[in-house]
């Protein structure tokens, strides 16, 4: 109220100040003319003054009081894809957004935010909240249906327009996703790691014996210095193979255009596997057409997938003797290309884990013939960015059949 008068008085006081100076002349009139004309004077100058120096003033239009003072946050939390709900200061529900009401069910306002959430970690964290005045979070976990991590915050909030109103906003987070992703990176680091350092410790090892007590036995010189250099061509293989991975996945939704014709490509691919196939005691049969068949694609890393599959074949399925490695092209099907091979086949528990990074049926068989456990994961990768699948058939006792459909 006093507030409201000494605005009124402020925003008067020119025309305030000229009408006591008129009057004052008005009482010199009856008194002394000349007094009354000098005393006339002053009382015209301030408005002179205020025309010269005041500002023009727009008169802004008077804000229209919202109906009601929550209407802008609620819709705005309307939007949010996550639970949303505005508690007031008791915890009973202000407002429910279609997220929360999906996930948690409807919920009438007015109603105490427990009928519809119950765990004790958010209620306590509701209670500190609302206690202390401070931002409130916690997190829980669910194990059914799936595991799912959610992050729960509340913030105290106040509406400025009209009437303060003090509410709260508690906010659901589904984070499980980004928690499974950190924890596959930090088992890919762990499992990166302990592939790296199998042979580090063998390289120290060789290192410190020749330092030592192999100091002088040149004869053993020969034998320790080619197993370090497999030990170091295995660790190159690794990062070579970890490389590519990584190459790959900055490049994933990029699809390769260039034409490439795969009956030359899968031929090349033979021939260069040939001798290892000949030392494995493996024949690598070809049934390839006699005419070209394109597909988009990238020539390098196409072959990288047909050397990975057709290498694993011989040296996985040695015992069948034979790989067959067959294109065939229908109308109007895919083009499939399939390395078959008939050694002693993959449990079938563990199919659909072998395109995992590091996954290995036999850890010491895949080491010893040189395998790094990533092979079928860049295939993966590679056929994904090319928009093509890779088929896993396999029968314990009988072979394998590794299709790759275009
Ligand atoms: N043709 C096959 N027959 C039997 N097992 C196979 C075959 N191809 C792959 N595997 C299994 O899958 C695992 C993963 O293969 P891969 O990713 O190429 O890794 P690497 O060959 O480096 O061990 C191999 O270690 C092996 O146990
Ligand atoms: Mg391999």
């Amino acid at each position: 109220m006093l507030k409201a008068v000494t605005d009124w008085l402020l925003s008067h006081k020119y025309n305030l100040a000229t009408a006591i100076l008129g009057a004052a002349a008005l009482i010199a009139a009856g008194t002394n003319s000349r007094i009354a004309v000098a005393v006339m004077l002053l009382a015209v100058l301030p408005s002179l003054w205020i025309k010269a120096t005041a500002p023009v003033l727009i008169p802004e239009p008077e804000p229209e009081p919202p109906e009601e003072p929550l209407c802008d946050v609620k819709s705005a939390f309307a939007g949010f894809d996550s639970p949303v709900y505005m508690l007031d200061p008791k915890a009973n529900v202000i407002y429910q957004n279609p997220s929360a009401r999906h996930v948690f069910g409807e919920i009438e306002p007015g109603q105490h935010i427990s009928a519809r959430i119950r765990l004790p970690v958010i209620m306590d964290m509701i209670r500190e909240t609302i206690a202390s005045g401070r931002n409130g979070m916690t997190e829980y976990s669910e194990t059914l249906p799936g595991e799912n991590v959610f992050q729960v915050r509340m913030i105290p909030a106040e509406t400025q327009e009209g009437k303060a109103i003090r509410f709260y906003v508690l906010i659901f987070r589904d984070i499980s996703e980004s928690r499974r992703i950190d924890r596959m990176r930090s088992d890919f680091v762990a499992n990166a790691s302990h592939e790296l350092r199998t042979p580090l410790a063998s390289l120290r090892g060789f290192i410190e014996t020749l330092l030592g007590p192999a100091r002088t036995d040149t004869a053993a010189h020969e034998r320790f210095l080619t197993i370090m250099l497999e030990q170091v061509t295995r660790m190159s293989r690794l990062v070579d193979d970890l490389m590519s991975l990584s190459r790959l996945e900055i490049k994933a939704r990029v699809a390769p255009e260039d034409a490439v014709d795969l009956v030359p490509l899968i031929g090349s691919v033979c021939d260069a596997l040939a001798p290892l196939a000949t030392d494995l005691g493996v024949e690598i049969k070809r049934h390839l057409p006699d005419h070209s068949i394109n597909v988009s694609g990238d020539r390098d890393e196409l072959t990288q997938v047909f050397e990975n599959l057709i290498e694993n074949a011989c040296k996985y399925g040695q015992e069948g003797k034979i790989v067959d490695v067959t294109l065939i092209e229908k109308p109007r099907q895919p083009i499939e290309v399939s390395v078959i091979d008939y050694g002693p086949g993959i449990p079938e528990d563990q199919v659909p884990r072998l395109t995992e990074r590091f996954y290995r049926v036999n850890v010491e068989s895949s080491r010893s013939k040189k395998g790094t456990g990533l092979g079928l994961a860049i295939v993966k990768h590679i056929l994904t960015r090319h928009r093509a699948r890779l088929l896993i058939r396999s029968e314990l006792g009988r072979g394998s059949t590794f299709t790759v459909r275009f």
